[in-house]
């Protein structure tokens, strides 16, 4: 994956999938995973995005994981929270306050828990292909039997950004999460108009279940 592409967009201030407020698919459709207030989250990819705080208010532990400072940091300071921060190891930095946990890091090497239930927006629709399958094995490693995820897709043919998103279908979800139920809750068109949309559409909305 190209971090060095995330972190300068961060640097220039090129974020336009962030979301001023919590994503309305989110608030919609997490209450398809029945989720219970002492199961535990994990947002992979997670920007500054204020839906960390909305699963905070609903959650006792919530993880993130976060490859820029920039973000990290902004996401703290902008909800006035003073974090503990802890030095990991020499790539990885903790952020803890309440609820969240953030590790400034990479997906793929963050010390993270095994949890309950994932959360992903514009997370594995920014993925290349070819990194798909290794990013799917980590998710599942990291969920417990039993375990849901929320996946939110982005939309490229409606997105201004197109060269940061790929398109992902049911075919390949079902190939990526194989130890898993696929559903799809919502598919992109009755979602939002396109002026809340931003470049970074949301698409297709899908609950994985990890069966087995
Ligand atoms: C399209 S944004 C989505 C952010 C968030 N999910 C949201 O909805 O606002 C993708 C994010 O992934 C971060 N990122 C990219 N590669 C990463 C990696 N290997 N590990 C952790 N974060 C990464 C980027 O810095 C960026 O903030």
């Amino acid at each position: 994956m190209k971090i060095d592409f995330w972190l300068d967009k961060w640097a220039a201030g090129q974020i336009s999938f962030h979301q001023i407020q919590e994503n309305c698919l989110l608030l919609k459709f997490w209450p398809k995973l029945l989720p219970k207030s002492d199961e535990t989250v994990l947002v992979p990819l997670c920007g500054k995005s204020e839906d960390l705080v909305w699963l905070a208010s609903r959650h006792q532990e919530i993880y993130g994981v976060e490859i820029s400072e920039i973000a990290v940091r902004d996401f703290f300071a902008g909800h006035f929270y003073t974090p503990l921060v802890t030095r990991v190891d020499s790539s990885h930095e903790l952020y803890q306050f309440d609820e969240l946990n953030l590790y400034r890091g990479d997906i793929f090497t963050a010390p993270l828990p095994a949890v309950d239930l994932i959360y992903d927006r514009a997370a594995l629709t920014v993925i290349p292909q070819q990194e798909r399958r290794p990013y799917a094995e980590r998710l599942l490693s990291l969920l417990k039997t039993g375990g849901r995820i929320l996946l939110i897709t982005s939309d490229p043919a409606q997105s201004d950004e197109a060269e940061k998103i790929f398109s992902v279908q049911k075919d390949e979800i079902e190939q990526l999460f194989y130890r898993c139920k696929v559903t799809c809750l919502s598919a992109f068109s009755a979602v939002k108009p396109a002026a809340q949309s931003g470049g970074f559409p949301d698409g297709d909305v899908w609950l994985i279940e990890k069966t087995g």
